[in-house]
């Protein structure tokens, strides 16, 4: 059973640089959480940070109740896979996994041991005796996983390991990666900018901006109701669209009780059809065939737009150029705050 609580960490560096602000999370017993923001927005030093490689400026660590701020990386009982793998090139890849063994000094005997556990954990027995420079990307990948989990740590930081992978290898890395999970029984904490991966991977994510925390939740939640703008433009593919409170009342045929709101909606819950809304016609701008989905953009005479995407073989007959009637039901509007940004309803 593991478990890691962050609290209020600030990190400035010597260049006089915020690049965290008051970071606080708790994870539950081995949860698997995610990490994910645009590129800068301070991910991998709050990896960094909860690894030991860089010093907290203020703030908490504590893992399994122990607070660890002060420790050295290698007394923290954590291990991290590098975005780039970061394997030694002139060890063979038995060597590479079993380092952080030998770095602690264990009985060679028994680093053979886990080493062959751990090689045939993740597929990489017919692989020890080679050097890292012959690997795929994707065995290199294993490798790196081997060499973090082979101490059996209470906590698992990785940073973005699955970005050098090809699109299979990808998918597929990421259904072993939940399974590795569900093995060891520990925290996870993963970073990426991919909200894909963020939404299938993450039992709650992290959602983060210039180095603050925007939202901590669930990934229905992150995605049913996100706290802010930010957020609900981040998350969500194709992107949400916004539109003002004007045309989302008559959009909804209901009435928007706040005033001074940015309104909006996702583009699957927009209905191309002719029932509730009035004065909402708009014209069929471009359609694009994305596989299962399609994407329609409508147009209200420039001054709104819609996205609507709707399953390929549900949508009638449309084209470009044709008017078309739109509506979405009232529960679908996402309400912010047009000056905070923040969620209203
Ligand atoms: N040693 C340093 N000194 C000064 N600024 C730094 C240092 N390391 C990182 N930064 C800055 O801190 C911010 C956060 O960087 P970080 O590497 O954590 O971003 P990230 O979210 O991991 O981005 P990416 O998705 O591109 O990997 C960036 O603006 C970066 O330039
Ligand atoms: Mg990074």
């Amino acid at each position: 059973m593991a478990n890691i609580s962050v609290s209020n960490i600030n990190k400035v560096f010597e260049n006089n640089f915020q690049a965290l602000y008051d970071v606080t999370f708790n994870s539950n017993e081995n949860e698997f959480i995610v990490i994910v923001g645009p590129s800068g927005c301070g991910k991998s030093t709050l990896l960094r940070v909860i690894a030991g490689l860089e010093q907290t400026t203020s703030g908490q660590i504590l893992v399994n109740d122990v607070d660890v701020t002060s420790f050295q990386p290698k007394k923290r009982d954590i291990s991290m896979v590098f975005q780039n793998y970061a394997l030694y090139p002139h060890m063979t890849v038995f060597d590479n996994i079993a380092f952080p063994l030998k770095l602690h000094k264990i009985p060679k005997k028994e680093i053979k041991i886990k080493v062959e556990k751990v090689a045939e954990m993740l597929d990489l027995k017919e692989l020890l005796k080679r050097k890292p420079g012959t690997l795929s990307g994707g065995q290199c990948q294993r490798v790196a996983i081997g060499r973090a989990i082979i101490r059996e740590p209470q906590i698992f930081l990785f940073d973005e390991p699955l970005s050098n992978l090809d699109a299979d290898l990808r998918e597929y890395t990421r259904v072993e990666l939940k399974k590795l999970h569900n093995e060891l029984k520990t925290v996870f904490l993963y970073v990426t900018h991919d909200q894909i991966e963020a939404l299938t991977m993450g039992d709650r994510i992290i959602v983060m901006k210039s180095g603050k925390v925007q939202q901590f939740d669930t990934p229905e939640n992150i995605y049913n109701k996100p706290n802010n703008v930010f957020v609900a433009k981040f998350i969500g593919s194709p992107k949400m669209n916004f539109v003002s409170k004007e045309f989302a009342e008559k959009l909804s045929g209901s009435v928007i009780a706040h005033q001074n709101v940015k309104v909006g909606v996702r583009p699957e819950h927009i209905n191309i059809d002719n029932s509730t809304s009035k004065d909402c016609t708009g014209i069929v701008s471009s359609i694009e065939l994305l596989g299962k989905d399609i994407l329609v953009a409508i147009d209200y005479g420039g001054k709104d737009m819609l996205i609507v995407s709707k399953p390929s073989c549900v949508v009638e007959k449309i084209n470009v150029g044709d008017s078309v009637l739109c509506s979405v039901c009232v529960e679908c509007l996402h309400v912010f705050d047009k000056k905070t940004s923040q969620r209203l309803n």
